[in-house]
This record gives C-alpha cells, structure tokens and sequence, in this order.
C-alpha cells in the first residue's frame, strides 16, 4: 500500500446541467403539502456538501487511518504521508511562496484567531465593520481600527490607504479582509487592498471562507501575506480549516496550543520547572493528534476543483447567478441587498428582503413547501446586514413580528447560495418558489418555536 494508491478511483460523473457529483445530492425531503422533493440545498455559504469525490477518497483511506507524527507502524506511517502531502497539495492549491507554512486549523474562525495570537506585539489591526465575525472579531486584544463600510471597492482602498497613513508608521500593523463577502457574495479588491497594505508596511490576511471555493486564491498572485479557509465550505466536511501564510510571525509565536507535536523537546529543570523547545515549522501551532482525515478530505478538495479547472466552474457559477439575480429581479417585492451594486462581480451568495414578509417566515416556507434550504438571519456579519438593511443596532428580526408589514424594514434577511454541486434545477425551483410565494402567500400555517418559524402542524 501507498499513498497513491489509497486515493478512490476518480470518475467525475456530472448531472445533466454539469454540477459536480455531491453527497445527499438525491436525498429527498417530505413538504407539508404532501408528497417529497429532492432535497435543494441552497445553503452552501454555511456549509457546502461533500464531493463525491472526497467522500470517496475518505472512505478508500478510512480502513488505513492511524495515528499522524506519532507511531512506529505500517499505517502510522502512512497517514502521516497523507497528511504532509495534504499540506503540500493546500500550498499548490494556494500557490503559496516558498517557505510559507500550511497549518491545519480546525476552520476560517480558527485559523483567524490562530493568527490574533500570534500578532507580533503592538501590532495594528485594520479591519472593516462589513467583515464577518470571524474576520471582525478575533482581534479585540489588539489595537484595532474597525473601517466604516464602503460604497464602493475603489472607497475600499481609499478608506484602508487613509487608515493606514495615519497609523504609527514604526510599529507591525495588520489588515484583515474578506475575499468574497458571505451576505452580498462581491469581490473585493483583494490586489488593490493588498498593494495598500503594503505601502504602508502593513501586512494582510485573506479570509478566504467564500472565495475558494469559488474562485481560484493565488497567494503569490494576490501578493496576501495569509489565506484562511475552511473545509466544510469547500466540499471538505471533516473539521479541518487552513491557515497558509508567512512563517516569520507563526514561528516566533508562543504556540497556540501546549501540548505534544508542538514540542521538539522537553526536559525538567534543577529548579524543578520545565522547560520547552517549539517546533518552528507548522507543527507549532497543531498541538495534540491533528485531524487527518479532515486534512486528507481539503487535499482532495483542492484537487478535484483543480482537476475540474476553475475556469469551467466560475461559468457555470456565473450562470446560475443570472438565472437568480434575474427570477428575483422580476418580483417587485423582493430587494437584494448589495454594497457596490448590481455590477459588482460577485459568487453564488445572494441576500435579499421581501416586502410584507418576515424572513423567517419566508425561509420557513421555502424549507416546508419547497425542499428548499435557504438560511435567515444576520449571517454572523451583524454590522453589514444592518447597515444594508437600514435598521437599528439594537433590532433584532424575529419570526412573526409584525415587521414585514409593507412599507416597513425587514429586520432580517434571507440568503440563498450554490455552488459547483448545485443542479440548475435547484435554482429554477428557488425562483419559482419565490415567485408563488409572493404572488399567492404561503399555504401552511407557520408558528414561532424557540426563535424560529416552523410549519404550525
Ligand atoms: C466570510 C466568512 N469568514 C469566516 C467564516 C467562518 O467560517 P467557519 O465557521 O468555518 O469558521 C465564514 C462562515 O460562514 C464566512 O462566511
């Protein structure tokens, strides 16, 4: 047995529209109505499906799992090749400069908070109030500026270029931004925001949760300083995350976790204390047994989209936004919510309100008379989704609360997004279900249950 021969055979079987093959892809959902759907899953912005693929390399290594870094065995030793070469096919994939390290993390929030704790002291943080909570939050013990949204990615640049001239020019200074925003689904200019960090001897990280799996992330192309992202949103379902970038910072940091396979050697002082030599390579920050099947499941991730070339799935990606954007444009009650506009260039996320409804309400019956999954709420992106709606810092949707009444804010919003595993099918239905919904209200009676809107039967 090698490594090359645990990986599955790799037979890329797509549906009649070119979506790639996915787990749960025939799964079907009882309707309150009667009767059952195919399932569509059109949350993949939380969460996306395995690949086929990936499950099927999991499950042809599965029976050869052992213990990474640590065992003496046939089988230790094996899985502890799969797991440095899946840190080598993530720096591929990355297209990460020699001598950055890949680390596994456990996911986009952890990677983020990884690198909080190995900010250099008195670092600067810059980061814009649009961010995620992951990327707007992990940097609080720090110095941190939080940059008003911008109208435009151009007012973007501007705004950090003008954050960043006036900071202290002496110390280490940081910029966090997101690559593709998980409300709105626009670009941001990562190169241009890159370049002004640059210019000002600040350094940048990439949250790259909803970009990867979207569009192709070159490190060395984008010239960012690190990538974060997570598994579960790139077909990679298994608790892993990565964090690539830069090694100086992560080498000199205290690890972020204590504990073995940090450690290169530990011995007991005369004074009867401890004392600790740190692995400087990866390893420092992936204390205790890492996750190698997660690891091993974002390898093969990467080379399945790779493999299926993104250039093939950005078009068909793009496809699928039309068919959305343009069914939702023809429904007058329905507002997308956008920061730099309809031109934006943007991936398969796409937020919006109706008119007269509660949001809740409306992805409730989506779910229950559709089989369609949507998400409702505020996106863990609390300042955007207000700022984008209008509405009050302290307000707060709820389901059933009159606020959809016509003319009124909606409080919340509802997200739909897709990916390569998404059949057009699955978006034809969206905008139809929409269009029904709107047109003929719902047909279910729905009740508040812990905060959420349910079918009332
Ligand atoms: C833009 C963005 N960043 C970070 C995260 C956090 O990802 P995770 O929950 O996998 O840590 C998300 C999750 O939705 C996201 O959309």
């Amino acid at each position: 047995m090698s490594v090359s021969t645990v990986a599955a055979d790799q037979t890329v079987c797509r549906d009649s529209s070119g979506a790639l093959p996915v787990l749960g892809r025939d799964v079907t959902v009882p309707l309150v109505t009667g009767g059952e759907v195919t399932y569509a899953a059109l949350d993949y912005a939380a969460s996306a499906p395995a690949l086929q693929r990936v499950w099927d390399d999991v499950a042809a290594y599965a029976p050869y799992y052992g213990s990474v870094h640590r065992g003496a065995g046939y089988l230790s030793q094996l899985s502890t090749d799969l797991f440095e070469n899946a840190r080598r096919t993530v720096e591929e994939f990355l297209d990460c400069r020699a001598g950055d390290q890949v680390v596994f993390t456990r996911s986009t929030t952890d990677s983020l908070n990884l690198l909080a704790a190995a900010l250099p002291a008195d670092c600067q943080v810059f980061v814009f109030e649009t961010e995620h909570h992951a990327s707007l939050l992990p940097w609080r013990d720090a110095r941190v500026t939080y940059l008003n949204a911008p109208r435009t990615p151009g007012e973007a640049v501007d705004t950090l270029e003008r954050a960043l001239a006036a900071r202290d020019p002496y110390g280490p200074a940081l910029v966090c931004v997101t690559g593709a925003s998980n409300v709105t689904g626009e670009l941001w200019p990562v190169r241009e925001l890159a370049a002004a960090a640059h210019a000002h001897g600040a350094r940048i990280v990439l949250d790259a949760a909803q970009l990867a799996p979207h569009h192709p992330v070159s490190v060395q192309d984008l010239d960012v300083d690190w990538v974060a992202f997570s598994g579960h949103k790139l077909y990679a379902p298994f608790g892993s995350g990565v964090l690539a970038g830069r090694a100086d910072w992560l080498r000199e940091a205290e690890p972020y976790l204590a504990g073995g396979g940090a450690s290169r050697r530990v011995t007991r002082r005369e004074d009867g204390g401890v004392d600790v030599e740190w692995h400087d390579s990866a390893a420092r920050h992936e204390a205790g047994s890492p996750n190698v099947i997660g690891a091993y499941s974002i390898a093969s991730a990467c080379k399945a989209l790779t493999e299926e070339g993104f250039d093939r799935i950005v078009a068909r990606e793009q496809h699928l936004i039309r068919t959305v954007r343009a069914g939702l444009a023809e429904v007058p009650e329905v507002r997308v919510l956008s920061l730099f506009g309809d031109d934006a260039p943007r991936v398969g996320v796409i937020s919006f309100v109706v008119e007269g409804w509660n949001s809740s309400h409306f992805a409730a019956a989506l779910s229950a008379e559709y089989g369609i999954g949507v998400r409702d709420g505020l996106f863990c992106a609390h300042p955007l989704v207000r700022t984008l709606l209008g509405s009050a810092p302290e307000a707060q949707g709820e389901c059933g609360a009159p606020e959809a009444a016509p003319g009124e804010k909606s409080l919340n919003a509802i997200r739909v997004s897709f990916g390569a595993g998404t059949p057009d099918e699955h978006v034809e239905r969206f905008v139809r279900a929409v269009r029904e919904l709107v047109r003929d209200g719902a047909r279910w009676q729905y009740r508040t249950e812990g905060g959420r809107c349910v079918p009332a039967v």
